[in-house]
């Protein structure tokens, strides 16, 4: 049997004997910089976190030297494509793509075909995360089809477990109907996801509007497009005190709503991506679908926000919005290739390499975690299996060990994802995911997938 079979249950779960050896144990809370510690696993679960422990007999060692090992890693914010998108991606591959980005949880946006937006629907995908390399939770859709016109049986999929909700792909453009829905979230206990667009203002921009969609000759969506949203539903958040969570902004000006609702007091989260961090309009000059994305990629002042609002406590989780598209539909001319980008694999170098190694001010590497695991846990619930940290006996081994000095080259067909579309195709990243474990599972190993 080879190492990783002995750490690895019948049930296909950890219920052999770990150490993960020779690392920095970063826990959101924990020192920022981390602590020197090997993490010992049994049977699924943490059993000790201290420096130099002795190794069980029968136990599969592995090597973090020169690792960080933090949680494993949460993303609010992943298209699997199932059911109906399967020549972009299944729950399988996906789950695949995100264990070996360090992720053991991931939250499936329900723009499928059908729509996740009833309770059967939604238990089908649950079924396909079942056996797969992480844990898979579902958001709900809004609006019956996502079509915006009448609610969705918000309370049948609240009682399955669904805790957000969204539109996602769209934005909910009537406002009495996000204010009824706010008003349902509210009573259910359950978060409001908005996907900030409005349609109007945004109509036939296939890239932002600025100096270099002029330049380009190609139609743009202004800013304002989210910034609209944002406000309303920021004001709706208000007016309801419904539990509000706005999806990868991307302007300076959506961010500083959000700095001014919780300087309020509302009950408002953001999150951001890692492309939006690292990424500007300028990319669009190639021409390459690629980088076609919604939001789109902004100017530079906003990719300097984004950075900013990390680091100042605006931002409350990094997310991937991993949107995989199949070859030929990436191939058509920009504007009409549909908008998205892989990233599961990638968002945890990228976020490290912007925010905590980047010119401007940087994280520690325990506030990037938080950024990554704790908080999009707490804000979709998924704290209570375990997920999101900190590490310590007794709680759940989804761990995260990333090599903040590894350099690899990105290669959409090396993706473990059925489709392509990184936009960081070719480029040389620092920093790399070198094992996940996800209940105790060793699901990557030296940055191969183990199934
Ligand atoms: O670029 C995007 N692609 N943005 C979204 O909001 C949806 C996503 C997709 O589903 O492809």
């Amino acid at each position: 049997m080879s190492p990783v079979g002995s750490a690895v249950g019948a049930g296909g779960r950890g219920t052999g004997t770990v150490l993960v050896r020779g690392g920095t144990v970063v826990d959101p809370g924990g020192p920022p910089a981390g602590r020197r510690a090997d993490v010992l696993v049994e049977d699924g679960r943490i059993v000790a976190v201290t420096d130099g422990l002795e190794v069980p007999p029968g136990a599969l060692v592995l090597d973090a030297g020169g690792c960080l090992v933090g949680p494993g890693l949460v993303d609010l914010h992943t298209h699997l494509r199932q059911p109906g998108g399967e020549a972009a991606e299944t729950v399988a591959t996906g789950a695949r793509a995100a264990a070996l980005g360090g992720y053991t949880a991931v939250v499936a946006m329900p723009n499928t075909t059908p729509a996740i937006d009833t309770a059967s629907v939604a238990r089908d995908v649950l079924a396909l995360g079942r056996p797969a390399t992480c844990q898979v939770a579902v958001a709900g859709a809004i609006t019956v089809g996502r079509a915006g016109e009448r609610l969705a049986p918000l309370g049948e999929l609240a009682a399955i477990g669904v805790r957000l909700f969204t539109d996602d792909g769209r934005g909910v453009q009537d406002g009495g109907l996000m204010r009824r829905a706010l008003e349902y979230g509210r009573d259910l206990g359950v978060v409001l996801a908005e996907h900030c667009e409005d349609e109007a203002l945004a109509a036939g921009g296939a890239m932002h509007e600025g100096a270099w969609s002029s330049r380009l000759g190609i139609a743009g969506q202004p800013s304002l497009a989210e910034e609209a949203m944002a406000a309303r539903d920021i004001g709706l958040a208000r007016l309801t005190g419904a539990r509000l969570h706005l999806l990868h902004l991307s302007t300076a000006a959506s961010l500083a709503l959000v700095a001014a609702a919780k300087a309020e007091g509302l009950p408002v989260t953001c999150e951001v991506t890692p492309h939006h961090l690292s990424l500007t309009d300028a990319e669009v000059a190639s021409f390459d679908a690629r980088f076609r994305v919604n939001p789109p990629l902004r100017a530079a002042d906003d990719v300097a926000a984004a950075r900013r609002a990390c680091t100042d406590g605006v931002v409350d989780a990094l997310a991937t919005d991993h949107a995989p598209h199949p070859v030929e539909a990436k191939e058509a001319p920009f504007e009409e290739a549909p908008p998205g980008m892989l990233g599961l694999e990638t968002a945890l170098s990228v976020a490290f390499s912007v925010l905590c190694r980047g010119d401007g001010p940087t994280l520690s590497p325990a506030a990037l975690f938080g950024l990554c695991a704790a908080r999009p846990a707490a804000i979709a619930g998924l704290d209570a299996d375990g997920q999101g940290g900190p590490l310590q006996p007794g709680a759940v081994a989804h761990l995260c060990v990333f090599d903040p000095d590894e350099t690899w080259t990105v290669s959409g067909a090396e993706s473990a994802s059925r489709s392509r579309n990184t936009p960081y195709e070719g480029r040389t990243l620092t920093g790399r995911v070198r094992h996940t474990l996800y209940r105790g599972e060793v699901v990557v190993r030296d940055a191969r997938a183990q199934r």
